[in-house]
């Protein structure tokens, strides 16, 4: 059973400067809550029960964020605003806990992931990159598809979806023989973090889901620098499927790219036209943009 994750939230977010400068960027507001929930959100409905925060010192609201706040709660109380206070201590469901390690250096995601290693211990486990928002209409999301698939066939399961060619020099890009359909596994023959354009071998990118077995941990140890002069998760992953089968599962829902800042408007867009009780006056709100 995979009941961790692992979310790396070190990074300090230069691509959402201004917003990111004394704020974390997990911590911008997508309609009414901050980033980060709906990526604990997604992996606490994949059967998430421990997140693993991989930090830095200037990112205390995040951890701040899933603790319990006893003034707050008493104020609320106290003034009998009994939604709000649903609201706020019911952010994490009673059987997930939040745990945090700090990454000590900027070394790149495989350090990250790396970092926390002793917290994972032998069990497999999920990585959650919270840049990216991953919106399911399924009952089953991606992620929780993945789970199920490692758990059948104990093959790591990294999730893509294809992106236009010109843009393959931005993500981690997997070497399938056939691209898999939606919802579907197929295994690797390859992963490259930001091949150039021209030389990618598909154009299937990882969007930073992953379900991974507990030795991809002493691959990580022993992986030296590679894109970016970081240790990249990616070269880890190509070592593992050098000892294993490693399969690519292509995702079914819709990806926001939060960090960018385009990514991010069409996030609050889609997010704010769903959501439960500010989404049909959000939608007249961009019906009278349009008049
Ligand atoms: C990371 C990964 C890359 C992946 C991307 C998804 O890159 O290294 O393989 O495609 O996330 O967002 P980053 O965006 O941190 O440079």
């Amino acid at each position: 059973m995979i009941k961790k994750a692992i979310l790396p939230v070190a990074g300090l977010g230069t691509r959402f400067l201004p917003a990111s400068k004394s704020i974390p960027k997990e911590m911008v507001t997508v309609v009414d809550r901050p980033a980060i929930e709906y990526v604990v959100r997604e992996a606490v409905a994949a059967g998430i029960e421990q997140i693993i925060l991989v930090t830095h010192s200037s990112k205390a609201s995040i951890e701040n964020y899933f603790d319990r706040n006893f003034e707050l709660e008493t104020t609320l109380e106290q003034k009998q605003k009994w939604d709000l206070l649903k609201e706020i201590t019911e952010i994490l469901p009673p059987q997930v806990s939040v745990v945090s390690v700090r990454q000590p250096q900027p070394l790149g995601l495989g350090h990250a992931v790396l970092c926390a290693k002793d917290i994972v211990g032998d069990e497999a486990f999920a990585v959650l990159l919270p840049d990216v928002l991953v919106k399911d209409q399924a009952e089953k999301n991606d992620l929780a598809l993945m789970i199920e698939r490692f758990n059948s066939t104990q093959a790591a399961q990294i999730m893509v979806e294809a992106v236009p060619e010109h843009l393959v020099d931005q993500y981690g890009i997997v070497d399938v023989a056939a691209a898999p359909a939606e919802g579907q596994s197929a295994a690797m023959q390859g992963i490259v973090e930001k091949p150039a354009v021209g030389t990618a071998p598909s154009n299937l990118s990882v969007i930073g889901r992953y379900v991974l077995p507990a030795k991809i941990m002493q691959l990580l140890a022993t992986t030296p620098k590679g894109a970016g002069n970081e240790i990249q998760l990616t070269d880890a992953i190509a070592a593992l499927q050098q000892l294993e089968t490693v399969e690519a599962y292509r995702m079914k829902g819709q990806t926001f790219d939060c960090g960018s800042k385009l990514g991010y408007l069409k996030a609050v867009l889609h997010y704010g036209v769903d959501h439960p009780s500010l989404g049909e006056a959000f939608k007249q709100l961009i019906q009278e943009l349009k008049d």
